[in-house]
């Protein structure tokens, strides 16, 4: 499949490695400086079609479009790529900021980044997923043979399975954790992963799994 992944930094070089090296997706990666060393090093590294250009060409490229931006950028780089009516986006920002009691959630539980990036793509179906765990664990999920867990959220059940099979790919187990508005379940649950990670001693090296009786 053809996927644009918008932002080629951590998540985003993460996310086109894996799916071109797993499942042998073809990826252009949107990106402020397609010319950049940076960028230019991370398509040496994965090789085969890899690509980039403006986040325009990388959205007229892909069936699914990816955002992997920093949150303050996130309205910046979807309105550089025109209309993205119909199209279909997968979420991963989460919208953090520096707060008096260290990092939260800059707009709060009562909405969502992935209900603002809806607002901004109105006619497109957009997924939350992807924001609930580190990078490194994104290159690998396995954890002894148990898959950590990757939650999907987003109103159009025809292109969700669409969207199921691309994280499971990666090597997840995936969740459909309903309609877009549980983006505000996600984005907090994402906020636990960095806490525990960050402040109480867990280290990047951990995941979220499920247990079933
Ligand atoms: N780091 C994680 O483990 C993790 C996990 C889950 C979710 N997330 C979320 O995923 C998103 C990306 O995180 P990341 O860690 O991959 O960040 P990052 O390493 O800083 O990469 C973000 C990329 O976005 C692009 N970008 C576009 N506009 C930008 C701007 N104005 N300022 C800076 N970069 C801009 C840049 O790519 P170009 O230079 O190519 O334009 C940059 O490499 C964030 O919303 C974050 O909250 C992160």
């Amino acid at each position: 499949m053809k996927l644009a992944i918008i932002g080629a930094g951590k998540v985003g070089g993460t996310l086109g490695a894996a799916w071109a090296q797993k499942a042998g997706h073809e990826i252009f990666f949107g990106s402020r400086d397609p010319r950049s060393d940076a960028t230019q090093a991370l398509i040496r590294k994965i090789g085969g079609k890899t690509q980039a250009g403006t986040p325009a060409e990388a959205a007229a490229f892909g069936e699914m479009i990816v955002l992997t931006t920093p949150w303050p950028a996130t309205e910046a780089a979807i309105r550089s790529m025109g209309d993205l009516s119909g199209r279909i986006i997968l979420d991963a920002t989460n919208p953090l900021a520096m707060g008096p009691d260290g990092l939260s959630l800059e707009i709060g539980h009562n909405i969502s980044a992935g209900e603002k990036v809806q607002t901004w793509a109105k006619a497109a179906s957009v997924f939350k997923t992807l924001n609930t765990t580190g990078f490194r664990n994104m290159a690998n999920p396995d954890f002894h043979g148990v898959k950590s867990v990757m939650f999907v959220a987003g109103d159009d059940t025809a292109d969700k399975p669409k969207v199921i099979a691309l994280v499971a790919a990666l090597g997840f187990e995936v969740i459909d954790a309903g309609p877009l508005r549980s983006s505000r379940l996600l984005e907090a649950h994402a906020m636990l992963w960095i806490d525990l990670t960050i402040n109480h001693g867990l280290g990047h090296d951990w995941a979220f799994a499920l247990v079933r009786r």
